[in-house]
C-alpha cells in the first residue's frame, strides 16, 4: 500500500497552508484512517506546534505520526540538498504504512519544498483573495486583468509534474482554493475569480470554493483544536462555525480522496 500524499503549497507566506493542513489531518483521523504528517517548514514549525498543542491540551486524542524536517545548515549546497533528500525520503519510508501523508511546506521556494511537491498526489494551494497573492501564480496585466503568463510558483509545480511523469508517477491533482474570503461580493473578488477560472484550464488546476475569513481559525490554534472538535471546547457554536465546517466538508469532497 502506498499512502496518498497531500501537499499544502504556495510560494507565498501566510495563505493558510498550515491551518488547512491541520484541518485535513484531523478530518482523516476522525475517519479512522492512518495518517502521517511531514513538516518541511520545521523552522517555523506551525503544523508541528499545532500538533504538540493538541497533544498537551486534548487528552487521549489520536494524533498522526509526525516528522519535522529542518533545512540543512551545510554551507556546501550540494551536500545540503543531499542531506535534505535523505531525511525526506527516510520520512516518506517511515510513513509508508499510512493511508495518507499530509505535508506542510514553507511559503517560499526551498529544496525540501520541491521534494514534497514532486511527491504530491493532491496539491492544495490556498490563496488569499488579493492580486498580491495571485502574482506568484500568474502575472496579470494591470490594463485589463487578462493573464499574461504563469509565474514562479506555477512554473515550479510544472517542473515537479514533469519530474513525476519522468518517474512514471500519476499526475498531480492540483487544487487551488481561495482563503480568507470576505463575505462581501466585491469587484476585487469578482476579478480574481475571473482570472482564476481562465487560468485553471491553461495551467491545469481545479478551482475549489475555499474558506471565508473567520476569527475562529485564529482562536483555535492555542487550544490545539480544529473546527471538527468544537463540541470539546467550551465555545458556543454559532452560525459562522457551522458554515466554516461546511466549507471544510466541501473541500474534502472536492478532493475526491481514495478510501473515503
Ligand atoms: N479562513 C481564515 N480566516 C481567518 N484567519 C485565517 C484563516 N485561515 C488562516 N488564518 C490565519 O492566517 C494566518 C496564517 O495562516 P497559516 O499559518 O495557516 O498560513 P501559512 O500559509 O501556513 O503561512 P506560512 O507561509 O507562514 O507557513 C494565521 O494567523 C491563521 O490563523
Ligand atoms: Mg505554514
Amino acid at each position: 500500500m502506498n499512502p496518498h500524499v497531500i501537499v499544502l503549497g504556495n510560494e507565498k507566506g501566510g495563505t493558510g497552508k498550515s491551518t488547512i493542513a491541520m484541518h485535513v489531518v484531523v478530518y482523516l483521523l476522525s475517519k479512522g484512517l492512518e495518517v502521517g504528517t511531514v513538516d518541511v517548514d520545521a523552522r517555523q514549525g506551525t503544523l508541528s506546534r499545532y500538533l504538540e498543542l493538541r497533544r498537551s491540551a486534548v487528552g487521549n486524542v489520536k494524533l498522526p505520526e509526525h516528522v519535522a524536517i529542518f533545512r540543512s545548515e551545510d554551507n556546501d549546497r550540494r551536500k545540503a540538498h543531499l542531506l535534505e533528500s535523505e531525511a525526506f525520503y527516510a520520512a516518506m519510508e517511515k510513513l509508508g504504512h499510512c493511508n495518507f501523508v499530509v505535508i506542510d511546506t514553507p511559503g517560499n521556494d526551498t529544496h525540501l519544498s520541491q521534494l514534497a511537491h514532486a511527491q504530491a498526489d493532491t496539491l492544495i494551494t490556498p490563496l488569499n483573495d488579493s492580486f498580491v497573492d495571485l502574482d506568484v501564480l500568474v502575472k496579470v496585466s494591470n490594463q485589463d486583468t487578462k493573464t499574461l503568463h504563469p509565474s514562479i510558483y506555477a512554473e515550479m509545480v510544472w517542473n515537479q509534474r514533469k519530474e513525476r511523469a519522468s518517474r512514471g508517477g500519476k499526475p498531480i491533482d492540483w487544487i487551488v482554493i481561495r482563503n480568507r474570503l470576505t463575505t462581501l461580493y466585491t469587484k476585487n473578488r469578482k476579478d480574481i475569480n475571473a482570472v482564476l477560472e481562465a487560468l485553471a484550464k491553461r495551467i491545469g488546476f481545479r478551482l475549489g470554493t475555499g474558506f471565508c475569513e473567520r476569527v475562529i481559525f485564529k482562536e483555535l490554534f492555542l487550544s490545539g483544536l480544529t473546527l471538527l472538535d468544537l463540541e470539546q471546547s467550551n465555545m458556543a457554536m454559532n452560525i459562522s462555525h457551522v458554515s466554516a465546517r461546511q466549507e471544510l466538508r466541501e473541500l474534502i469532497n472536492f478532493m475526491k480522496l481514495p478510501n473515503l
